[in-house]
């Protein structure tokens, strides 16, 4: 199964990610994260990258298409993946149907509100980037990661004005795409706007599309054989 998260930054897309993965198995793929990760390591790719990123810009699109086919074509993905931060708008949707067919797109519904203050308590480990926050789930002990004890950190795109421009952009190019997946009969809304101690008001929404989807694509496979 291919899914796609779709939501605006603080959105919580990397948080249900990795409960996604825990309890279906799919390999976690961020774009956000293989593009940090190049910055990092400070590739052509990534000194590239960098310009936008800082600025809350998307990166250009024939950049990001890179680094995602060489993600995607690893042997762990063959079986199907999580997909969070791509698509972020139409002309990456349509590339992305050139080389595989998506199953599901869930788009998670916040309110802008409790976006802003999710962002800015964010905290994210350097090491194994685990998500935190700085009074809605808050490490142990502060700076320090509970799960790999590396080092937190507040990315570079979390100042203000940063913030404000990835959300112009996202309802200007990623919003135009839950109409595009709509028309497609892929999407469905998750609303996730309930606080960490309702968590699983969010994960059990989650949970029921995915269910339902893997009976459908078994049934598919009954099918043709
Ligand atoms: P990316 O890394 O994808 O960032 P984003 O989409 O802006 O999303 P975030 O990672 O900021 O938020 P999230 O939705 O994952 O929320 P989280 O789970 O952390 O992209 C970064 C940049 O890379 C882009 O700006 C662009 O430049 C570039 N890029 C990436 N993909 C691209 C593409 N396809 N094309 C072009 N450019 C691309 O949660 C947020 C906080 O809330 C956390 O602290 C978490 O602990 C907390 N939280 C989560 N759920 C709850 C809850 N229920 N209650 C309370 N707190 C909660």
């Amino acid at each position: 199964m291919n899914i796609i998260l779709i939501g605006a930054p603080g959105a919580g897309k990397g948080t249900y990610a990795k409960f996604i993965k825990e309890k279906y198995g799919f390999p976690h793929i961020s774009t956000g994260d293989l593009l940090r990760e190049e910055v990092a390591k400070e590739s052509e790719l990534g000194v590239e990258a960098r310009k936008y990123m800082s600025e809350g810009k998307l990166v250009p699109d024939d950049l990001v298409i890179r680094v995602l086919k060489s993600r995607i074509g690893l042997p762990d993905c063959k079986n199907g993946f999580l997909l969070d931060g791509f698509p972020r708008n139409v002309l990456q949707a349509r590339e992305l149907e050139k080389f595989l067919d998506v199953s599901v797109v869930l788009s998670l519904v916040v309110p802008k509100e409790v976006i802003l203050d999710r962002l800015s308590g964010r905290r994210t480990c350097r090491n194994c980037k685990a998500i935190f926050h700085v009074r809605n789930i808050p490490p142990k002990k502060e700076g320090v990661c509970d799960k790999c004890g590396g080092e937190l950190y507040q990315r570079d795109d979390e100042k203000p004005e940063v913030i404000e421009n990835r959300l112009k952009i996202y309802e200007e190019q990623t919003k135009p795409l839950l109409d595009y997946y709509s028309k497609k009969g892929l999407l469905y809304e998750i609303d996730a706007k309930y606080p960490i101690s309702e968590v699983d008001k969010i994960l059990s929404q989650i949970d029921a599309v995915l269910e339902e989807k893997s009976r459908e694509e078994k049934a598919k496979k009954l099918i043709w054989r």
